[in-house]
C-alpha cells in the first residue's frame, strides 16, 4: 500500500558525485548549511543524502556502526532536521558496498532498526557484491522486499531508493517492495555524451512512473564543471521532463550563480515536481532534434525542444506537437517570460542546449 512518501520525485543532494568516500560529518554539517543559505532548501532540495563511505563495523551484537568520519550519526541527523534538511544514507543487500564497505547481507531488520534510531529519512541500497545470492531477478527482488520490509517495520517515514542498474525490470516491481525510486541506469558522470545516453534512452518506462515511485536515471552533475552552461540546463530540462529525482551531486558551499540559477528556477522545478507525476516523452525526432512533452496536473503541458547536435540549430514547434488543439498563453521556463504565440513557433537552439516551454490551451 502507498505510503505517502515521494508523492514528487525527490529533491535534496547526494555526497557521491563530488566527494565519493571522502565525506565526513563536518563537510555534511557544512552543505546543509549552504543548502540553507543558497536557497536550494527552500527551493525544495530537503534530502541530505550520504552515500557509500559512513561505515564501520559491527559491534559485538551486530549493529553497524559508523566510521571514525562520522563520530555521531544520530548528531548528525538531529542537527540535519534542526535546519529543515533530511539525512539520507546508503547501504547494500551484499556483504560489501560497491565501494568495499559493510554491506547489510544477514544484518537487514537490524540495519533499519538501527537507521531509524538515528532518526534516518532515506536510504539508497544499491546491489553490489553477493553475486552468488543475487543472480536472478527472483532473487534480486526478494532481497529489495526484505530490506523493503524492514524499514516498513521500523515505523519510521523513510525513503527508499532502489539501485540495480534497472536489473530484471526493476520498475514494474520497484513500488510493490516499497520502492519510491529505481535506478534505471549505470553510473552517471559529468560527460554530456554519458548524461544524454541515460537521460534520453536509458529514463525508465513512463508507465511505471507517478505519485509514489519513480524511475531514477541517476544524479545531477550539474556544478561539477565537466559540462557547458546550455548542456547542464539540457541536463535539468530533461530530468524536469522526465519527473526524475532531482539529487544534486556537486559542492553546494562553493557554487557559481549560473548554477543557482540552473537548480533553483522554480518554473523549471515545476515541471519536475507536478502533481499529476507523468514521466514525459519524446514526440517527434528529426535528425539530432527532439520534442518531447509532459502533461501537467492544471491541463497544460510542458514541451521541451532538444537539439542533441553540435551545432545550433532552428528549430520549430507546432501546435500539434504540444497535443493541444490551440494555444492560449505560454511560457518560456528559462527565460521566465511570456512566449509570442504563432501557430508555429521558431527558435534557435544552442549546440546540446534546450528549450523549455509551458503551454495553457485547449485540449
Ligand atoms: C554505485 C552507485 C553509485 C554510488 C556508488 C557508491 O556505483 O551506482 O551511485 O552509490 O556505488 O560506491
Amino acid at each position: 500500500p502507498p505510503d505517502g512518501l515521494a508523492l514528487t520525485p525527490p529533491m535534496g543532494w547526494s555526497s557521491w558525485n563530488k566527494f565519493a568516500e571522502h565525506i565526513d560529518d563536518k563537510t555534511v554539517r557544512e552543505i546543509a548549511d549552504a543548502m540553507v543559505s543558497s536557497g536550494l532548501r527552500d527551493a525544495g532540495y530537503v534530502y541530505v543524502n550520504i552515500d557509500d563511505g559512513w561505515q564501520g563495523t559491527r559491534a559485538a551484537d551486530g549493529s553497524i556502526q559508523a566510521n571514525e568520519r562520522f563520530p555521531d550519526m544520530k548528531a548528525l541527523a538531529d542537527y540535519v532536521h534542526s535546519k529543515g534538511l533530511k539525512l539520507g544514507i546508503y547501504s547494500s543487500p551484499g556483504p560489501k558496498t560497491c565501494a568495499g564497505y559493510e554491506g547489510s547481507y544477514g544484518h537487514v531488520a537490524q540495519d533499519a532498526q538501527t537507521y531509524a534510531s538515528w532518526g534516518i529519512d532515506y536510504l539508497k541500497y544499491d546491489l553490489c557484491s553477493g553475486e552468488a545470492f543475487y543472480q536472478t531477478g527472483a532473487q534480486i527482488r526478494a532481497s529489495y522486499q526484505e530490506m523493503g520490509q524492514a524499514l516498513r517495520a521500523t515505523g519510521r517515514a523513510i525513503v527508499y531508493s532502489l539501485c540495480e542498474y534497472g536489473r530484471a525490470d526493476v520498475g514494474s516491481w520497484g513500488r510493490s517492495v516499497g520502492g519510491h525510486l529505481w535506478r534505471t541506469t549505470g553510473d552517471i558522470t559529468d560527460e554530456y555524451e554519458v548524461m544524454a545516453r541515460l537521460g534520453f534512452e536509458l529514463n525508465g518506462k513512463p508507465q511505471h512512473a507517478g505519485a509514489g515511485g519513480w524511475n531514477d536515471p541517476d544524479m545531477l552533475e550539474v556544478g561539477n564543471g565537466g559540462m557547458t552552461h546550455d548542456e547542464y540546463q539540457t541536463y535539468m530540462t530533461l530530468w524536469a521532463m522526465s519527473a526524475a529525482p532531482l539529487l544534486m551531486g556537486h559542492d553546494v558551499r562553493h557554487m557559481s550563480a549560473a548554477t543557482v540559477a540552473l537548480l533553483e528556477n522554480p518554473e523549471v522545478i515545476a515541471i519536475d515536481q507536478d502533481v499529476l507525476g507523468a514521466q514525459g516523452q519524446s514526440v517527434r525526432k528529426d535528425g539530432d532534434s527532439e520534442i518531447w512533452r509532459k502533461p501537467l496536473a492544471d491541463g497544460s503541458v510542458a514541451v521541451a525542444l532538444f537539439n542533441r547536435g553540435a551545432q545550433s540549430k532552428t528549430m520549430t514547434l507546432t501546435v500539434a506537437d504540444s497535443g493541444l488543439s490551440a494555444w492560449q498563453s505560454g511560457r518560456d521556463l528559462w527565460q521566465q517570460q511570456e512566449v509570442i504565440l504563432q501557430p508555429q513557433l521558431t527558435f534557435t537552439v544552442a549546440a546540446h542546449g534546450s528549450q523549455l516551454l509551458r503551454l495553457q490551451g485547449q485540449q
